[in-house]
């Protein structure tokens, strides 16, 4: 049977995991998946989730199947949460997924059964896994520019100018903020312009939003993705609350879909959950049981967006570290774009030969690309970070 079978790629950010953990430098960095860690070098469960936890301990009394779409409570909670008071909502319908990834896939899978013949057109650059999910899928993939490598920022004309060339049969996937892996988010303005040329040339945005409330708070984090929800006939939503409720290992995620009517997002979703029957059947529960815990609870929702402040603050806090700390060891202002990227990532620019270095000399994981988890730097390894960069890029 398995004789012809070749073994699979290695993934890009979850093979370097491994590797980091296999070396046996005592000094290493780890600096590649997207995970927040506090200055301790600790990814922390969150009080509020210990809180949520313990309630759940005290009266979950049973652990019989929820259903397809997952805890119908969570889904509320979230579409609230996500859209606050957006008139999609009327119209829009959720499902609970296995973490975000979960939710791509599901909605990949039905726009691959509504329109066989989609392109979906992904940023350049763009998260590792969303081109292995949407050709797993079946659906084609193309790109359009975003990542400016010599600005380090969106080139946002050369983005709109082939966008500007889409129709009916295309998606565009867009990460609402916090872009992975480059860390370079859209203004606002260009918000604006994907909203009017989703309306006039018929294109379904797919939105992305994993890393809500780490760039620059959580209305701010959600202000583009909810002036398109306002306004396009159709949009889909991935979200993830991996990163903001910390529940990485929990596979807590949500697929929004608004059609045009309530009856068309139903039909949708009903397709959705066809999908999920005949992969998983139903999402863990214990994730949702938490967010919905959390955001269901008007004091406990308070105390978990302190927590969220906190870690964007620290976040925040390193990029600043790192660029005066850069300035330094190189004696340039070449790294000074690290301060206005927004999130865990940014992505450096250095070259493939450069993150080899790195982590062969240096014992620093990035992800193949340049790709840096600042979320994951203690301020005490900012300055070795800094000198070991300074080496490499002479
Ligand atoms: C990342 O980009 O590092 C995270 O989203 C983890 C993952 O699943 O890829």
């Amino acid at each position: 049977m398995f004789e012809q079978l070749l073994p699979a790629a290695k993934d890009p950010i979850l093979s370097q995991t491994l590797a980091c953990q296999q070396d046996k430098r005592a000094h290493k960095l780890d600096l590649g998946i997207g995970v927040y860690r506090n200055n301790q070098g600790v990814t922390p469960v969150l009080s509020t989730v210990k809180i949520a936890e313990q309630r759940l301990l005290a009266t979950q009394d049973s652990k019989a199947y929820v259903g397809l779409a997952g805890c119908e409570r969570f889904n509320h909670a979230m579409m609230d949460f996500l859209l606050a008071d957006n008139s999609s909502k009327s119209r829009a319908v959720a499902v609970q997924t296995p973490g975000a990834s979960g939710a791509l896939r599901l909605l990949a899978d039905v726009i691959k059964l509504a329109n066989p013949d989609t392109t979906v057109w992904l940023s350049d650059l763009s998260y590792a896994n969303h081109a292995p999910i949407m050709k797993t899928a079946g659906l084609s993939v193309a790109y359009f520019p975003y990542f400016d490598h010599d600005t380090k920022a969106v080139n946002e004309s050369a983005m709109l100018a082939t966008l500007s060339q889409l129709g009916k049969n295309d998606v565009v996937l867009l990460h609402a903020c916090c872009h992975n892996p480059t860390g370079a988010d859209m203004s606002m303005e260009a918000w604006h312009s994907v909203t009017d040329m989703a309306i006039q040339q018929g294109f379904l945005p797919f939105i992305d939003i994993a890393y809500q409330g780490f760039g620059e708070g959580m209305d701010q984090d959600a202000a583009g993705l909810r002036y398109l929800a306002e306004r396009v006939p159709s949009y889909l939503m991935a979200s993830s609350c991996s990163k903001n409720f910390g529940l990485y290992r929990e596979r807590t995620g949500l697929a929004v879909i608004a059609a045009p009517t309530l009856s068309q997002s139903e039909c949708v979703k009903s397709r959705i959950l066809e999908c999920a029957r005949s992969t998983y059947t139903m999402p863990p529960d214990h994730g949702a049981a938490i967010v919905r815990t959390i955001l269901e609870d008007a004091e406990l929702k308070n105390q978990w967006l302190a927590e969220v402040d906190q870690m964007r603050g620290r976040i925040q806090g390193v990029r600043k570290a790192l660029v005066q700390s850069l300035q330094i060891s190189t004696n340039s202002h070449h790294f000074d774009f690290i301060a206005d990227h927004k999130g865990m990532f940014s992505v450096l620019g250095i070259d493939p030969a450069q993150v080899d270095r790195l982590r062969t000399e240096f014992a620093i994981y990035l992800v193949d690309g340049g790709r840096m988890n600042v979320a994951g730097m203690q301020t005490q390894d900012v300055e070795y970070f800094a000198q070991s960069l300074a080496q490499v890029m002479i």
